[in-house]
């Protein structure tokens, strides 16, 4: 993992948000290769819901919504984590994902002396796991008591009162074993103040999923689609949620973004629905180069669900850092449509023109994360592997992301074989010329031929294309510019064409470049 972050450093995919600053927890930036291939991403995701389907419209909701919104859904209430604080660091934890830990509990008392100058006595616990010295406990209850604000002076005597081997218990922070605080609930909405006046009343939530704008604006978007059940409306958008620990790089993060399909169904259809959703998903994952046999369909138990929820499947990605949700699956009953038109009073029912009945419609979810899917194809691609150098014969280690085409931000790396040979860089030029408005090209002059193949590797641009002395062989039996550098090409003027996977060369012909490259990269 360690060398896929400092890629994307290196590389300009993924920056840490605010880094001159020292940065903000759980936001990032995409740098110029990031950029690209979230965007490819998304509007791979985008073609596949509302361009291949007929049965499936685009939707733009807006971040902020009406307070009313979040009241309805139940997020205002019941969107919220337990948390626990370490007294010492005051790092905050998810209850339910503390590490869990073994070795000897010490119960540890000491004698302090108060401002007032009394005795009293404090009491705390701290787990040394197996191996390590039980000296360390006193440690640990020394900062405990500094940070209760007793000076060295005022410590008088710590004494461990009792000991126990404990197994997997979450009742301590694993970085310095200090006994957690008690859980408490913590909302994971960022709240906001919409307006000038910071009152009750001027409230609001910056979105924490997509979803909500889609059942609020059910009715609308069913009067212009003109659309019968099923049908789904498609979104991808930012999302905001204040993670109590964000960590693993872009995997759980502040800001992110979702890719949400809310598919409305007949009611009695869901289980049928939610199995076809599973397939085309993973099928979609396979299309973007994440593996069937990588992806792991868990069928989540009820008392794990979201309460709304009548079935869910996470499909999860092993992650270098273990195996982890990249996308949720949920039948969500009517819960959603019922919901708002409670809360807002204006009717949301569907009405059946082939059974002439009224009724909710219900919803499939399939809910994606782009950045988390950005970060499995990042991994997914990743390879170093031993090769020869490709100028000098020589083994070297070659760093390679295996993008598949669709998805990768560069599609071809264009390259005169020499920069100080106009022949050559116009000729090159020119080809970038003619393929971008196509696809995103990039033109290189700088280093060796061999060093522009690797940096292309490393970036997971598919193809390279290089103009070499064979090329001017061909051109210079066709015409010639005014500055005597060849430009107009002929049928058979060919250039290398280098593959990234195989680092295997062959000859094309110029004028079948914009086709081939097309049918590759589509
Ligand atoms: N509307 C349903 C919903 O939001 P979710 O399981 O909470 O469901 C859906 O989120 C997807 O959004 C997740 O599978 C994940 O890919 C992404 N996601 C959720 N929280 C995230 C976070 N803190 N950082 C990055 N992605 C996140």
């Amino acid at each position: 993992m360690d060398k896929i972050v400092a890629l994307c450093k290196r590389r300009g995919f993924i920056f840490q948000s605010s880094e001159i600053y020292g940065g903000l927890n759980g936001a990032w930036d995409y740098g110029p290769l990031g950029a690209e291939l979230k965007r490819n991403l998304k509007d791979y995701w985008w073609k596949s819901m509302t361009q291949l389907r007929d049965d499936i419209v685009g939707f733009d909701g807006s971040i902020l919504m009406n307070r009313a919104v979040w009241k309805a859904s139940g997020h205002e209430a019941t969107f919220s984590d337990p948390m626990v604080e370490c007294p010492i660091s005051k790092k905050r934890f998810r209850a339910d994902q503390i590490e869990p830990m073994s070795g000897t509990v010490h119960h540890l008392r000491a004698a302090v002396k108060t401002k007032s100058g009394a005795i009293t006595p404090e009491h705390f616990q701290v787990l040394v796991p197996k191996g390590k010295p039980v000296e360390s406990a006193q440690k640990v209850m020394r900062q405990y008591l500094t940070v209760r604000g007793y000076a060295d002076t005022d410590i008088l005597e710590i004494y461990s009162d009792k000991s126990e081997p404990v197994e997997n218990t979450t009742l301590f922070n694993s970085e310095n074993g200090a006994q957690l605080g008690e859980p408490k609930v913590f909302n994971l909405m960022l709240k906001t103040y919409v307006g000038a006046v910071e009152s009750e009343d001027a409230i609001t939530y910056l979105r924490p999923e997509t979803a909500q704008a889609m059942f609020v604006q059910f009715k609308n978007v069913l009067e212009v689609a003109r659309k019968k059940l099923p049908f789904g409306i498609a979104q991808i958008g930012k999302a905001f949620r204040n993670e109590i620990n964000p960590r693993n790089f872009t995997f759980r993060s502040r800001e992110f973004e979702q890719m949400e399909l809310e598919f409305f169904i007949k009611p009695g259809t869901g289980p049928e629905w939610l199995e076809k959703w599973r397939e085309e998903r993973l099928a979609w994952y396979e299309a973007v180069g994440i593996p069937r046999a990588k992806i792991h369909v868990l069928t989540v138990p009820e008392k794990d669900r979201a309460f709304y929820s009548q079935g869910t499947y996470d499909l999860e990605y092993e992650f270098p850092f273990g195996i982890q949700e990249l996308e949720g699956i949920a039948h969500r009953g009517n819960y959603d449509l019922k919901q708002h038109q409670e809360h807002s009073g204006k009717p949301l029912e569907y009405f059946d023109e082939e059974t002439k009945t009224k009724y909710l419609a219900e919803v499939v979810e399939p809910s994606a994360g782009v950045d988390r899917t950005v970060l499995a194809i990042l991994c997914e691609a990743y390879e170093e592997e031993t090769v020869k150098d490709e100028e000098s014969g020589k083994e070297e280690t070659r760093v390679v992301l295996h993008f598949v085409p669709r998805i990768a931000p560069i599609k071809a790396g264009i390259f005169p074989l020499l920069k100080n040979k106009p022949e050559l860089t116009t000729l090159a030029r020119s080809i970038q010329k003619t393929l971008q408005p196509l696809m995103k090209v990039a033109y290189d002059e700088a280093g060796s031929i061999g060093k522009r193949y690797r940096r292309i590797d490393e970036e997971g641009t598919p193809f390279g294309i290089t103009v070499d002395f064979e090329t001017l062989e061909g051109v210079k039996e066709t015409s010639t510019s005014a500055t005597g550098a060849p430009i107009a090409v002929g049928d058979k003027d060919t250039v290398t064409l280098r593959h990234r996977d195989s680092m295997k060369q062959e000859r094309i012909a110029i004028a079948d470049l914009p086709a081939y490259l097309l049918t590759k990269v589509s």
